[in-house]
């Protein structure tokens, strides 16, 4: 340890990327603190993110098959009454245990927890409340928040114009919902609400909803939102949204300009996108700008351009995921220490949790054709559909596809797209074997339990050489 600071690491940020951070800095004998500004650890993801998010659509799920004669298909007949209380009940003491969890493990670590917002003085110093905190490094992890949409202001104690930590929290089932975004927290969100009841419009500015996403996935996925009672008005933006009481007026246009028409909505999600974290952090001290997109740029290594100060997570380039966060936490850390932390951006794997669940690694068709210069030929896809797999089809689980796309000359899998009900526990398997530089035949030739939703995984790797089995 270097004795003329307080910490041999200070981590400004106990989200998923900053709190694991500070803990594997931690176990790697490194004395270590963590500011946090909020009054529970584990950021965005644990608070008001993607467990209290899960909470919910676990929950709606449950109200919705009980609802909807899914149960009773199963010979299960009840007639379920909504408790919004116990769900939102069950949702804080989900939020509660996790982040209580990170608290313990701090403790177990020995990671100081400082609490209170940090700003830095200069590269090895930080304010935090009245503390000033010195550290050898220091790692900026302060993660992102929802952008705002110009003429529409957020109120989510009303209830009315809401963003996701609002939507998470409504204490009535809105008649009435317009979603605006068609990205993953809308579609998530939108999900929920339209299970426990809500009438759910969601308006989407591009022409097809979840952008970044492989084409085919993202128009079968808005067959099946839609066939559940979401509707869509796509290429459309919304110009502003006047709330009167308990009702909110949207104005919306074509994306390409023209006449303008008006809507009603009991509640307005807004879900266009999130925007990093660094007003108040005090860059300007230490001499660090931020780029165009308002992100912290790093090196490989997650260095920033001033020496001692690193960044991670939502706050720099790349997909904003809490698993991406964690392990650039743990790369980071390792990089400190002196060790080889590597993160492999190339390998991210992307879910969002709806019913099914939506869900990719790697490439998409698209970016593929691409990289292969626009030659379609030098491009093989597999795809083979959910009723094709036994087990999705006794659960009566058979909307959507896995498709596998691979380089022609090489068979080296460049992509892997699944909509499946467990599509995001699925696509860890292609997550794996791409990291092993997987061909198709690698996983068509590896045995895989059968009945499972996997074996779909693994058709679709034998469609890619022309010969599944089940279709
Ligand atoms: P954050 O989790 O945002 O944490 C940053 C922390 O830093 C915050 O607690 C903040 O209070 C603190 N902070 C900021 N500035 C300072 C400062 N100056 N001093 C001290 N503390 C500071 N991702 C997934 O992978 N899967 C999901 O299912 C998923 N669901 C989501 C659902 C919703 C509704 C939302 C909003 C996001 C979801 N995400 C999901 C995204 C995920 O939450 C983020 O990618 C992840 O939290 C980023 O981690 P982070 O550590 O970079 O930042
Ligand atoms: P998003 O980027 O996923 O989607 C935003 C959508 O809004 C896009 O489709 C965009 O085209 C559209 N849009 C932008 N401006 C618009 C306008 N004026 N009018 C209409 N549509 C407009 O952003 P979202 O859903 O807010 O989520 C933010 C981030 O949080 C995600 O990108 C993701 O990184 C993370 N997240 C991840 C989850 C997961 O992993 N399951 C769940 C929820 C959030």
């Amino acid at each position: 340890a270097d004795h003329s600071y307080d910490y041999d690491v200070l981590v400004i940020g106990a989200g998923p990327g900053g709190y694991v951070a500070a803990i594997r800095a931690a176990q790697l004998g490194l004395k270590t603190a963590c500011a946090e500004g909020r009054e529970t650890l584990g950021g965005t993801c644990l608070n008001v993110g993607c467990i209290p998010s899960k909470a919910m659509l676990h929950a709606s799920e449950y109200f919705d098959a009980a609802k909807n004669g899914a149960m009773k298909e199963l010979g299960i007949d009840v007639t379920p009454k909504l408790n919004l209380d116990q769900m939102h009940n069950q949702r804080r003491d989900a939020v509660k245990g996790l982040t209580g969890g990170i608290e313990f493990l701090f403790k177990k670590n020995k990671v100081d927890w400082k609490k209170g917002y940090a700003t830095f003085q200069d590269a090895h110093t930080v304010k935090v409340g009245d503390e000033t905190v010195t550290a050898k490094d220091i790692v900026i992890a302060t993660g992102s928040s929802v952008t705002p949409l110009p003429g529409v202001e957020v109120d989510n104690d009303k209830h009315v114009v809401v963003d996701s930590t609002g939507a998470l929290e409504l204490p009535k089932v809105p008649k009435t919902m317009v979603v605006i975004g068609g990205g993953v927290i809308g579609l998530e969100l939108g999900s929920v609400w339209r299970r426990l009841g809500a009438e759910v419009t969601c308006v989407e500015f591009l022409d097809e909803i979840l952008p970044g996403m492989d084409g085919d996935i993202r128009k079968e996925a808005r067959k099946i939102f839609k066939k559940q009672g979401i509707e869509f008005k796509l290429s459309t933006k919304v110009t502003g949204v006047s709330v009167k009481g308990k009702k909110a007026t949207l104005t919306l246009e074509p994306a390409a300009g023209g006449d303008e028409e008006t809507m009603e909505a009991d509640c307005v999600l807004v879900s266009i996108g999130r925007k990093p974290n660094t007003d108040g952090l005090g860059l300007d001290a230490i001499g660090l700008e931020t780029n165009k997109r308002g992100q912290i740029e790093t090196d490989h290594d997650f260095r920033t351009r001033v020496d001692g100060v690193w960044a991670i997570g939502d706050v720099i380039p790349g997909p904003m995921l809490a698993h991406k966060a964690e392990d650039e936490g743990i790369a980071v850390a390792e990089n400190i220490a002196g060790q080889t932390g590597i993160v492999n951006h190339a390998i991210i794997p992307s879910v969002v949790y709806t019913w099914p669940e939506i869900a990719g690694v790697g490439l998409t068709t698209e970016e593929a054709i691409e990289k292969m210069g626009g030659d379609k030929k030098a491009v093989k896809v597999g795809k083979f559909p959910m009723l094709g797999n036994s087990r999705a089809k006794t659960n009566h689980e058979g909307d959507g596809f896995v498709k596998v796309i691979a380089e022609a000359e090489s068979d080296r899998v460049l992509g892997v797209w699944a909509i499946a009900v467990p599509a995001g526990t699925m696509i860890a398997e292609a997550a794996v074997a791409m990291e092993f530089g997987t061909t198709s035949e690698d996983i068509a030739y590896t045995c895989h339990a059968h009945p499972t939703h996997s074996e779909a995984i693994k058709e679709a790797a034998m469609a890619v050489q022309g010969k599944p089995i089940h279709v």
